[in-house]
């Protein structure tokens, strides 16, 4: 094994400016450590930076999942909900945890997020919502889908889990749906070790947010008078303990909105580095054996993606050779790990739909992420091209 390039999935996303943060709010006598002040600010910080009113943070990107599925059910009932077959697990457990039926749509080989003329034909009278995900960093809205959507009434839900500061027209991904997801796990663009977030415009499902995120609790309500309503209908109950609906703990812990106001003000400049990087990386690739061409404006990559341009399995293998030979960490079947629908938990309910999703099923094989971050030189990348343009296609 030569491993020359020794590049892993991510590195250094949280440096010492952050821990050095962390280690000054432990030095006082009794700091608060569960969700606390820190939190809220950093709340407060990604709303603006997001351009949306509110925010709500949670422990992780898959509880944002859960939380927001949760509020869909809770304030728009049971039904469908249209997700792709190429996301993170946590989408499509959320869509079955709450009990919606998931309807699943394939992709654009270009965005990698759901294609949107086969959304618009899967639309019926049961559709509660569209629950798509931006694929790492690629935007996946189009503004016929959002006017669609807002024409018909149906909330539109964004995972933009893997797409910190990617944009759609003048606005980032994330401040378009009704609700939208965010991850801070430590390979993302900004990262509180394990943390989420759920933002959106909406009062009233911010403060259902609020409550589901803390037992459904009524008293992690803002807002005054909602809390005064309940306490008049529920003379019965200590004000302290009035539970409006069956919920989580999915806190947060103040550590990690330290560690998030931390990050958030160098977000912008790592991800300029980011957007460089990608771009050099798809420039210099053979486009006769890789995809080249994805929708790069206004995408906001952790990670490279490398798809072949054709099912050529031979050189695929040849690819998984060099990258482990070479010490390149890579991610087989991008998001998730390809397509969702042939993981044990929904082979169990749908057979052989697997099949009927043939672009997911291409990166399915095909293709892998690799690590993006700002301090990755430029020679690597330059490098690792060099690598993959010589691997002879198969035959
Ligand atoms: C698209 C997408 N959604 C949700 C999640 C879940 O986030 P977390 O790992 O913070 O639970 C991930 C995880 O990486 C993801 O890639």
């Amino acid at each position: 094994m030569i491993q020359d390039l020794q590049w892993p999935l991510m590195a250094n996303n949280i440096n010492r400016a952050d821990l050095d943060a962390v280690i000054s709010h432990l030095r006082q006598d009794d700091p608060r450590l569960t969700h606390g002040t820190n939190v809220a600010d950093f709340e407060r910080e990604w709303s603006e930076w997001l351009g949306v009113r509110h925010s709500v943070m949670v422990n992780s990107g898959s509880s944002a999942n859960l939380l927001s599925l949760t509020a869909l059910r809770e304030l728009h009932g049971p039904g469908e909900v249209i997700v792709p077959p190429l996301t993170w697990v946590s989408d499509i457990a959320a869509v079955l945890q709450c009990g919606f039926t998931p309807v699943f749509v394939d992709i654009s080989p270009r965005s990698l997020g759901m294609d949107t003329d086969q959304v618009l034909k899967k639309l019926t009278a049961e559709t509660r919502a569209v629950f798509l995900t931006h694929i790492l960093g690629y935007n996946a809205l189009e503004q016929r889908l959002l006017d669609e959507l807002s024409a018909r009434n149906i909330p539109l839900i964004e995972d933009a889990c893997e797409s910190h500061g990617a944009t759609f027209r003048s606005g980032k991904v994330g401040s378009f749906g009704w609700q939208s997801n965010f991850s801070f796990y430590y390979a993302h663009h900004l990262s509180t070790i394990e943390g989420g977030m759920i933002s959106t415009n909406d009062a009233n499902l911010y403060q259902v947010l609020r409550m589901l995120r803390s037992h459904g609790m009524v008293r992690e309500s803002s807002d005054e008078s909602l809390r005064q309503t309940y306490r008049d209908r529920y003379p019965d109950l200590n004000p302290n303990f009035i539970f409006s609906f069956p919920a989580y703990n999915m806190r947060s812990t103040e550590i990690a909105g330290i560690i998030g106001r931390s990050q958030l003000p160098r977000l912008n400049a790592n991800n300029a580095i980011r957007t460089r990087n990608l771009q050099l990386f798809l420039v210099n690739l053979d486009p006769a054996k890789y995809q080249t061409e994805f929708a790069v404006a206004g995408s906001s990559n952790y990670a490279l993606t490398l798809v072949l341009r054709h099912a050529d399995h031979e050189l695929w293998t040849r690819v998984e050779e060099a990258l482990l030979k070479h010490g390149v960490e890579f991610r087989r079947g991008l998001s998730g790990g390809g397509n969702q629908l042939r993981q044990p938990y929904l082979r169990r309910l749908f057979g052989d739909e697997f099949t009927k999703y043939p672009c997911v099923e291409h990166v399915h094989f095909h293709s892998a992420y690799i690590g993006n971050y700002p301090a990755l030189p430029s020679e690597k990348i330059l490098k690792l091209c060099g690598i993959l343009n010589v691997l002879p296609a198969g035959k």
